[in-house]
């Protein structure tokens, strides 16, 4: 590389910089503006504390089959292999903490009014990073449900037996949205309404090709909410919205909100 090429790249790197600078400090000012803030988290945000995103280079979709794990057909094909599976998740999950992007939302939450974090994710660090007011679309791996009398649990025992069951009998399966089932109803309906209604949409660390969760920019950008989306890759969202930040979360979340409160 020679020397002009380097001092142009220099120069890029410093008019990214500069550029990426300038959208952080608008970023700032909207959040000072709003009344009512929705955010949307996916697996990104939780990739900088160690958890496996999906879709990335070494993600959860690369070395396992989601139809043969994550689906109620799998599970009742072989309920074993399925815990197998949530069991090694829940073993790697245990060993996880929240990270500064998780933390920044969490006191953010303290000091907007209307405010809603909807997370795809099942991890649930946004709740260990005291985040109260979480809409967990796709569940949370910490509970489970019963298949017979459908009562929800919260159990952190690892490894949990490789056919747990309730104290009714009923077989017990991990409290998670699988593949080819619906959301429910009352969560689905919160986001929404949360989405409707918020003036600023942050949407951070999610590839935006799973629905509903992939809607939720387009609804909010449809009532007029000024939409803005941190993400390490580009995705099929970033010419959508007003704001697109390429980078880590754990960097650019706490610096969004550094000074705003
Ligand atoms: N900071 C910000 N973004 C990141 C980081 C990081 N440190 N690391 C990765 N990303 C981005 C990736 O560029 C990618 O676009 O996070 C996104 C993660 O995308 P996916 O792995 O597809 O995860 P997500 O969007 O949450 O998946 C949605 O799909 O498999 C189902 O139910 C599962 O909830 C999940 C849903």
């Amino acid at each position: 590389m020679n020397i002009l090429h380097q001092q142009h790249e220099d120069r890029a790197i410093g008019e990214r910089s500069s550029v990426k600078d300038d959208a952080i400090q608008q970023v700032r000012a909207r959040i000072q503006q709003a009344t009512c803030v929705t955010v949307l988290t996916g697996a990104g945000i939780s990739a900088d504390s160690g958890v496996p995103t999906f879709r990335g280079p070494e993600g959860l979709w690369k070395n396992f089959r989601p139809e043969q794990l994550a689906s109620s057909k799998a599970f009742e094909r072989d309920p074993q292999l399925v815990w197998g599976w949530y069991n090694w998740r829940r073993e790697l999950l245990a060993t996880k903490t929240p990270n500064p992007a998780h933390f920044a939302l969490a006191e953010m939450e303290g000091h907007v009014r209307n405010f809603l974090l909807i997370t795809q994710n099942v991890d649930g660090l946004h709740i260990t990073a005291g985040s109260k007011r979480v809409a967990e679309i796709h569940g949370n791996i910490w509970k489970v449900r019963c298949t017979v009398c459908q009562q929800v649990t919260i159990n952190r025992e690892v490894p949990l037996p490789l056919l747990p069951s309730c104290s009714c009998g009923g077989l017990l399966r991990p409290h998670i949205v699988w593949f080819g089932e619906t959301l429910p109803a009352q969560v689905l309906e919160q986001s929404f309404n949360a989405l409707q209604e918020c003036d600023l949409l942050l949407i951070i660390g999610t590839s935006g090709l799973v629905y509903p969760a992939a809607s939720f920019a387009p609804v909010a950008k449809d009532h007029g909410a000024y939409v803005v989306e941190v993400n390490l890759d580009p995705t099929p969202h970033s010419d959508l919205v007003d704001l697109s930040i390429q980078g880590r979360a754990k960097d650019i979340v706490p610096q969004m909100l550094s000074g705003v409160f």
